[in-house]
């Protein structure tokens, strides 16, 4: 599907009645990448959050997280004028599309949170006009764009709904939205037509299905790369048993031949989307999701498995213990769900201390400087692979490095 043209091309100043399209929760890692697209592609865009503070940092210019490419972005879209900043429900514009990118976390029993997309929409309704696009983008329990079709409907109102999901990998958004297909799905053809031609302003092709079809795939999408890396840590772990240096098996399986070359590496699978997606497709799956599960228990279990492992050689109780990258994947300052946090848990009530440190982390005050990590400890571990840590000389101190990333290190496993 192509909608060349799409993109509105007047010069009125950026006030919120005269917005093209509204991003609610514009101010997060999702909102962020997707108003500056829009922006970049010629939308005034009202960039609608309950964040304050997160729009103030925006309106004056700067990321409240790291999101490559963004900063240019921002200040070319504020040089032009292109962005208001809103946070009351009443002020969400009455015409253009309204996109939800909230937060869609899952339950202390691993089961998704419907009220807060129900809580959202029910704020913002008194607002929105009856024809007015309303696109679901956060990732979503299957069946939620249906459930949301007969509420509008029990509410007497007649918005136009499509769900259109984000498939980015955080931080790197806005390059990955010039390049990747569009899921479109919408429960009318007039909503699905109006999603198509909105993201065909910024999406390089756009692939229509219905909203349970939409759901699913995005949910398979996560859940997939998930147990990816759960097939990569269990790989580890049993070359690990073995006695056998996995490095040098996962050079061997994938040197030159193509079938293995998508295999990731090992190492701490973390973040606030892929097991929160997976633990979603398990609920709807009724915990049918065997695989899922399993990845869950694998992912999640290596971090102990790797704090058992050094009970057993060490006594910690005397040792120092570094943590390396706080952050949940490498390159990033975002720490939601990071495993390492779950690592300096798990070594607090078995190690003489434990000190961390990440070159990008800015929310945590117990970070250290690297130097000083690396002069006090004992024993390292490298949580998160920052490319600042590969080539860096650890005077021959032990670490453990699940990645295979560093070079000069002495590895223990
Ligand atoms: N982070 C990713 O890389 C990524 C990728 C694909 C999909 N997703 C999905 O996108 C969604 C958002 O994730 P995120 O990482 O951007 O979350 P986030 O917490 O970074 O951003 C959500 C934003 O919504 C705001 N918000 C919350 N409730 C609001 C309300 N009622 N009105 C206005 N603003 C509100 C918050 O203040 C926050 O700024 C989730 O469903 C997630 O699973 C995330």
């Amino acid at each position: 599907m192509n909608f060349a043209g799409a993109k509105p091309t007047t010069t009125k100043p950026a006030r919120l009645d005269t917005a093209d399209l509204t991003i609610v929760g514009g101010g997060g890692h999702v909102g962020i990448p997707l108003v500056l697209a829009f922006a970049e592609a010629g939308y005034r865009v009202n960039v609608h959050d309950t964040n304050r503070e997160v729009l103030e940092t925006l309106r004056a210019g700067r990321l409240p997280f790291i999101e490559y490419g963004g900063e240019a972005l921002l200040a070319k879209a504020l040089e032009r004028d292109r962005l208001v900043f809103t946070s009351a429900p009443a002020d969400i514009s009455r015409g253009g599309p309204v996109v939800i990118t909230i937060g869609t976390p899952i339950d202390e029993f691993l089961n998704p949170v419907r009220k807060v997309v129900q809580d959202c929409i029910d704020a913002l309704l008194p607002h929105l006009a009856d024809g007015q696009l309303l696109v679901l983008r956060s990732t979503v329990f299957p069946g939620t764009t249906d459930w949301l079709d007969g509420h509008l409907k029990r509410n007497n109102r007649e918005l136009k709904l499509a769900f259109c999901p984000e498939r980015m990998v955080q931080g790197h958004g806005i390059k990955e939205l010039k390049e990747t297909p569009q899921i479109i799905s919408a429960t009318t053809p007039a909503a699905e037509e109006e999603a198509a031609k909105l993201f065909s302003a910024i999406a390089p092709e756009l692939v229509v299905v219905t909203p349970r079809e939409a759901e699913l795939a995005k949910l398979f999408n996560n859940a997939y790369r998930y147990i990816e890396f759960a097939t990569a840590n269990q790989f580890y772990l049993i070359a690990k048993a073995a006695g056998v240096d996995y490095r040098r098996v996962s050079d061997a399986m994938k040197r030159n031949y193509p079938r293995a070359r998508g295999i990731p590496s090992p190492g701490l699978a973390a973040g606030p989307c892929l097991m929160k997606d997976t633990a979603q497709l398990a609920a709807f799956a009724q915990n049918q999701f065997s695989l899922g599960n399993a990845a869950m228990l694998v992912n999640e279990g290596l971090v102990l498995h790797l704090c058992d492992d050094l009970r057993r050689r060490y006594d910690l109780s005397r040792m120092t213990v570094g943590l390396l990258g706080m952050a949940f994947k490498a390159e990033i300052d975002d720490t939601r769900a990071s495993l390492s946090y779950k690592f300096k848990k798990a070594l607090a009530s078995l190690a003489g201390a434990v000190l961390t440190t990440d070159p990008f982390v800015t929310t945590d005050p117990e970070l250290q400087p690297l130097d000083d990590v690396i002069a006090r400890s004992d024993l390292l571990v490298l949580c998160a692979p920052h490319a600042a840590y590969r080539d860096l000389d650890f005077s021959g101190k032990p670490v453990v490095d699940v990645w295979g990333f560093l070079k000069n290190a002495n590895v223990i496993s």
